[in-house]
């Protein structure tokens, strides 16, 4: 063990005492010339907290020199000598060379490792200090620098950084001082480093192998920018960068609570691990984890793109480089101008002028970008600069940083929930605001809405004229099987005849009411108890003698049936039962008034909520992805799975009914089945269905099919995501939700699309999905949108890969078609949102 303390001269006393305030080496902390020190053989420091000894890491016998807290059950090493070579025996030995230097032999005495020191002495000792470093000082009293250092381990780290230690960054070029374990049981040198760049101002990086793979961000004289969460340090403790003159740096970091061991470990994962020991739980506490998930990856989005919760979307005024390769999730390419900078364009004549109509985004709450240079100069000095540099892509100006400008490609950009900086990015006149672009637009859809208008006009007039002969042909059937409903008369039955076939069955057993009882339980139809108008008649809402709401629908329109198969098309609707679908209870067929029976839903329509401004914040993220699952399992449940393989042909918000529990429930299911026949596949005379949700084919051709439905479902998706109306779209410059969902598609920024007021608590990876789900659904092609089973897999399932959507063509020209047919057609109601029939002849 380490011995022979001799008293120093007098005059060097002061010297001594001096020594021992900055824990000069006493005692058992030190290893002098001559001694050698065995496996087994330790050195601790004098405080007792570090220990130098040999050790083999876990799950190995191999043996290296390493520096452990003397307290800590939990094995720790803060710093290893021989991680090139290891001692494969316990024959291995420490000492102090002739030339000055604490060298690591096997037992063949062959080296495995020296500490290199700069300058040759013939007398040194090493002794490890109470902070853990292990220094070795000059111990000849003939040299002129007695006790200077010649070495310590803090300036040859290994993974680990602890208080107390000072990295020394120079100027120029990237410094990688920490260097990983290979893993647990192996602490050669591994595929991560962790380091200093100190472009523009300092930033910590971590490295795999030769790439990036995380950064913290500029430092900003307090803290690291790009590490917004982190506490902020304060005078006493926290980073510090510290000049050293000589074009060099020193990084340090002091603890606030140095009465417990903290320490920054580069793990064998990579990640940046700050912990604090916790004696009272006997084990580490992670204090922080960099990187944390895929955000925090270096540039994980590609160069010029935002991440934002796993999300990835290009600047504004950007798009994907390579767009198959970017919405399959490759986003290597990243995401390239729009259009590109006058000043870069390729031309004879220099442009001088043009860069000044440059202008700027303006990007807040970000992690901003790498690669920065800096000036110290003023904000609209700085924007000057980075305008009149041909070279620079977008400026920032930080407090603490100054001016900071980027003349690579921005890289590196996480959106922050909160702290962050403003990122000003540089682009080309037309990709702001796209006023100009949207006059040409304007011009074109004029146009092209002129030429509708006549087509439109000349197929309605022949239109007239079919429709004409046919009337004439139905001009037989009696009139009074039209029945309206405010041409009924009230006859009401006696009390006597309230139907014995009204009792309830077991649930599945459809009732029969009759016309007094229904009559009664909705107040002789008062208006105080309608609900609503739907597509085929008022809704009223009604009390059975039970003391059970229903809502009974009086149905308007002629079903085309007989009584008895009225009844018996009822009853079999009436077997269809699915959590998702509104329960039909039972019906009232009295002459020529019909009435179905439903549940009733306290909460009303999906539309209620969704379309509400006030009210919309109440249905956040989750409860919108749930009623959008539930909403594809009742129509997975009528297209496949019930026995009658229904197709709702007029699902949109309104038929959407929610119960207490926000579950949805489709509501109106098997009405076209009444009204409309009951082709499965076919070509119909009749169109029934809502505008704006009705698929190309059947508002076209009359051509329905499971496809049809699949295409309302995309287009109430997009309502559910957007918290708008399909309708509220139709501006000069969309023609409804599919072209503005198409072009935030193509845009690469999907994720405007989603309603602000659930922002918060949206999950960004579902909402993605849901909008790439819902431009499948509502592709041109029947045949190319998925069937609902597809459906409701990728909704649940996270690593199913979605095929590429094709641009929705039909949406471009549907407004001005929409409108014509609805005004060219007077017995329509005026309405936007009410289900509507139309007479196509074949
Ligand atoms: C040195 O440390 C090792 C590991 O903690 C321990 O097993 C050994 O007893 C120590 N030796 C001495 C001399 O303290
Ligand atoms: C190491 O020591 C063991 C016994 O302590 C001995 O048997 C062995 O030969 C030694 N190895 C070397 C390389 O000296
Ligand atoms: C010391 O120098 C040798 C030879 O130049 C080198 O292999 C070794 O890595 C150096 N050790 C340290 C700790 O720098
Ligand atoms: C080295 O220095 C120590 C302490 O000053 C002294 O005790 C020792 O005798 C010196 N050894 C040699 C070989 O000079
Ligand atoms: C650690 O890495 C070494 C090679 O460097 C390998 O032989 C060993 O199996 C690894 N151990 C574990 C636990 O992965
Ligand atoms: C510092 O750490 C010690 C030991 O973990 C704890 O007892 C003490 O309360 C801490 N002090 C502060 C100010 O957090
Ligand atoms: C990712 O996209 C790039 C082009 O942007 C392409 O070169 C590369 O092969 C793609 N990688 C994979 C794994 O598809
Ligand atoms: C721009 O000019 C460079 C060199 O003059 C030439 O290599 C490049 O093809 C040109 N690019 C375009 C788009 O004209
Ligand atoms: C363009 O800029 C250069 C230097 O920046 C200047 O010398 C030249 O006169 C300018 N040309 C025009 C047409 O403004
Ligand atoms: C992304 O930007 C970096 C830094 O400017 C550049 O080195 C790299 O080539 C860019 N990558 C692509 C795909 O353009």
């Amino acid at each position: 063990m380490a011995t022979g303390f001799t008293f120093p001269p007098f005059w060097f006393l002061f010297l001594f005492i001096l020594s021992c305030f900055s824990s000069f080496c006493l005692g058992g902390d030190r290893v002098t010339l001559g001694e050698i020190y065995k496996d087994g053989d330790n050195l601790t420091s004098k405080g007792g907290d570090f220990v130098l000894g040999f050790f083999s890491p876990a799950g190995t016998s191999k043996r290296y020199l390493g520096i452990w807290y003397v307290d800590i059950p939990v094995k720790t090493y803060i710093w290893v000598a021989n991680r090139n070579k290891l001692v494969h025996d316990k024959n291995g030995t420490f000492s102090i060379d002739t030339i000055g230097n604490l060298v690591v032999k096997d037992g063949n005495g062959d080296l495995l490792w020296s500490s290199n020191v700069s300058v040759q002495t013939r007398n040194s000792t090493a002794c490890l200090r109470d902070d853990g470093n292990l220094v070795i000082l000059n111990n000849d009293r003939d040299a002129a620098r007695l006790n200077s250092e010649l070495w310590e381990s803090f300036s040859d780290p290994t993974d680990t950084y602890v208080p107390g230690m000072e990295v020394l960054i120079e100027r120029q070029g990237e410094q990688k001082v920490f260097r990983s374990w290979t893993n647990e049981s192996d602490p050669s040198p591994g595929r991560y480093s962790m380091g200093v760049d100190p472009r523009g101002t300092p930033q910590i990086i971590i490295w795999d192998g030769p790439n990036r793979r995380w950064r913290s961000g500029h430092f900003d004289g307090a803290e690291f920018i790009g590490v917004p969460d982190v506490i902020r340090t304060n005078f006493f403790s926290g980073f510090r960068i510290l000049n050293e003159g000589d074009n060099k740096l020193l990084l340090t970091y002091s603890a606030s609570n140095t009465s417990s061991f903290l320490r920054f470990q580069l793990t064998v994962t990579g990640n940046e691990l700050q912990q604090r020991w916790n004696e009272d739980e006997g084990e580490w506490n992670t204090l922080q984890s960099r990187p944390v998930g895929g955000c925090d990856l270096y540039n994980f989005c590609g160069n010029f793109s935002e991440c934002n919760k796993e999300v990835c979307q290009c600047l504004e005024g950007f798009v994907p480089s390579v767009q198959e390769e970017w919405h399959a999730g490759n986003r290597t390419g990243g995401c390239v101008r729009k259009t590109e900078l006058e000043c870069r364009k390729n031309s004879s004549v220099s442009r001088n002028d043009s860069s000044k109509d440059d202008g700027f985004s303006t990007i807040r709450r970000v992690k901003l970008p790498d690669h920065a240079d800096v000036a110290e100069i003023s904000t609209e000095e700085c924007k000057i600069k980075c305008l009149n540099d041909c070279s620079c892509n977008g400026y920032a100006h930080v407090r603490g940083i100054n001016c900071m400008v980027w003349r690579d490609d921005l890289v590196d950009i996480e959106h922050f929930e909160e702290g962050g900086n403003t990122l000003y990015v540089r682009l080309h006149p037309s990709d702001i605001g796209k006023k100009k672009k949207t006059i040409i637009i304007v011009v074109i859809s004029i146009l092209a809405a002129l030429a509708l208008v006549v087509m439109v006009a000349i197929w309605l007039v022949c239109k007239y004229r079919a429709r004409k002969r046919e009337s004439k042909r139905t001009s037989e059937i009696p009139k009074n099987h039209l029945v309206r409903s405010g041409e009924f008369s009230m006859e009401y039955s006696g009390p006597g005849d309230i139907s014995a076939e009204g009792h309830q069955g077991n649930g599945s057993e459809l009732a029969f009411f009759s016309f007094s009882m229904v009559a009664t339980a909705t107040d002789d139809f008062s208006l105080a108890n309608k609900l609503g108008q739907g597509g085929f008649g008022p809704v009223y809402k009604g009390k059975l003698p039970c003391g059970q709401e229903v809502a009974v629908k009086r149905l308007s329109q002629k079903s085309g049936q007989g009584d008895e198969e009225f009844k018996n098309e009822i009853t079999l609707i009436a077997k269809l039962q699915h959590r998702n679908l509104v329960r039909l209870l039972g019906c009232c067929v009295e002459g020529e008034e019909k009435m179905l029976i439903y549940e009733y839903m306290p909460n009303k329509s999906l539309d209620t909520f969704l379309f509400d401004t006030a009210r919309k914040s109440l249905l956040d993220w989750r409860k919108r992805f749930n009623i959008i699952e539930g909403i594809a399992r009742g129509l997975l449940y009528l297209h496949r799975d019930s026995r009658l393989r229904i197709i709702h042909r007029d699902l949109k918000a309104s038929n959407i009914l929610l119960d207490e529990e926000m579950t949805p429930k489709i509501s109106d299911f098997g009405m076209a089945r009444i009204f409309g026949g009951n082709q499965n596949e076919a070509n119909t005379n009749r169109v029934v269905g809502t505008y704006g949700y009705m698929a190309p084919e059947y508002a076209m051709e009359g051509l329905f099919s499971g496809k049809s439905d699949v295409y309302s479902f995309g287009i109430i998706l997009l309502e559910i995501i957007c918290g708008r109306r399909n309708t509220s779209f139709r501006t000069d410059e969309h023609s409804g939700i599919i072209g503005y969902a198409w072009e935030k598609w193509d845009e690469g920024r999907p994720m405007d699309l989603v309603d602000r007021s659930i922002w918060d608590g949206c999950q960004h990876n579902e909402a993605l999905r849901c909008i790439h789900l819902a431009l499948l659904c509502v592709q041109d092609l029947a045949a190319h949108r998925p069937n609902m089973s597809s459906v409701v897999l990728m909704l649940e399932t996270d690593n199913v890969r979605l095929p590429l959507p094709r641009q929705p063509t039909y949406t471009s020209m549907r407004r001005s078609v929409d409108e014509d047919i609805w005004h060219g057609n007077q017995d329509l109601t005026s309405s936007n949102n009410v289900t509507v029939s139309v007479l196509i002849g074949r």
